[in-house]
């Protein structure tokens, strides 16, 4: 039987500004992925994308519903656990990349496997070895303002999945980048998911979007 790894029950999310103003960007969101599934998510700009993403990635905790990780329910969670999760079962690529200006591509890469047993030669070599999946082998020392875009948003990729996590969610991974790099990116993607992970992707790539085997499509904070 097929194991769900991500399940969201009657998701919402709420935004209060001033002078009761308010934006429900989440609504009665349903969700269920199985493991090894390759989720993609698409829908106009506003439509709930990046916030679905933002709460099923624990960080931030939906107005009302439940959200599970193996059948274990996250949204009731402590942040001692959620930042377990954060860690160590996932990996997140922001639309604004999140790269640390001070280190270097292979650095940041490397960085999430500083809490882990390996040493720093281990480090590297794991670094260099996504970075040269991503096609970035002769960037490895330059810090992410000596990068173009499309490089920042590989280094950010190859440093969501330097720890193996169970699930990668990217946000837009191949905005800034083209043919040639996007290819790079969906067979990185692709071998991912034949190792048993999960990926929820928000993009409106055709070509990510034909790869994926689940397609979600999000209108007015509504899964559609
Ligand atoms: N912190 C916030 N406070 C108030 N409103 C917010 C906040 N973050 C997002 N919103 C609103 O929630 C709605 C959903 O935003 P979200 O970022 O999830 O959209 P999206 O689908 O990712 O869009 P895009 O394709 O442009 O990235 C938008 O209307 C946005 O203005
Ligand atoms: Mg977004």
């Amino acid at each position: 039987m097929n194991q769900s790894v991500l399940k969201a029950v009657n998701l919402n999310k709420r935004y209060t500004l001033g002078r009761g103003h308010e934006v429900w960007a989440l609504k009665d969101a349903d969700l269920n992925v199985e493991k090894g599934t390759w989720l993609n998510i698409s829908g106009p700009s506003g439509s709930g994308k990046s916030t679905l993403l933002a709460i099923l990635a624990a960080l931030d905790r939906p107005t009302s519903g439940d959200f599970f990780y193996f059948g274990e329910n996250l949204s009731s969670a402590n942040d001692v656990r959620l930042a377990r999760y954060r860690k160590d079962k996932i990996g997140i690529v922001f639309q604004e990349y999140q790269l640390f200006e001070e280190l270097n591509a292979l650095e940041n890469i490397s960085m999430p496997l500083v809490v882990t047993s390996m040493n720093k030669k281990q480090r590297q070599e794991k670094a260099m070895t996504l970075l040269e999946s991503v096609g970035l082998a002769d960037r490895a020392l330059h810090q992410p303002r000596q990068l173009s875009g499309g490089e920042r948003q590989r280094v950010a990729l190859a440093r969501a999945l330097v720890h193996n996590p169970e699930i990668l969610f990217a946000d837009e991974p191949t905005s800034n980048i083209d043919k040639k790099a996007a290819d790079m990116v969906t067979t990185l993607f692709q071998t991912f998911k034949e190792q048993g992970n999960t990926l929820v992707i928000v993009s409106h790539s055709h070509e990510l979007a034909e790869a994926a085997e689940q397609q979600l499509h999000m209108e007015a904070g509504r899964i559609q």
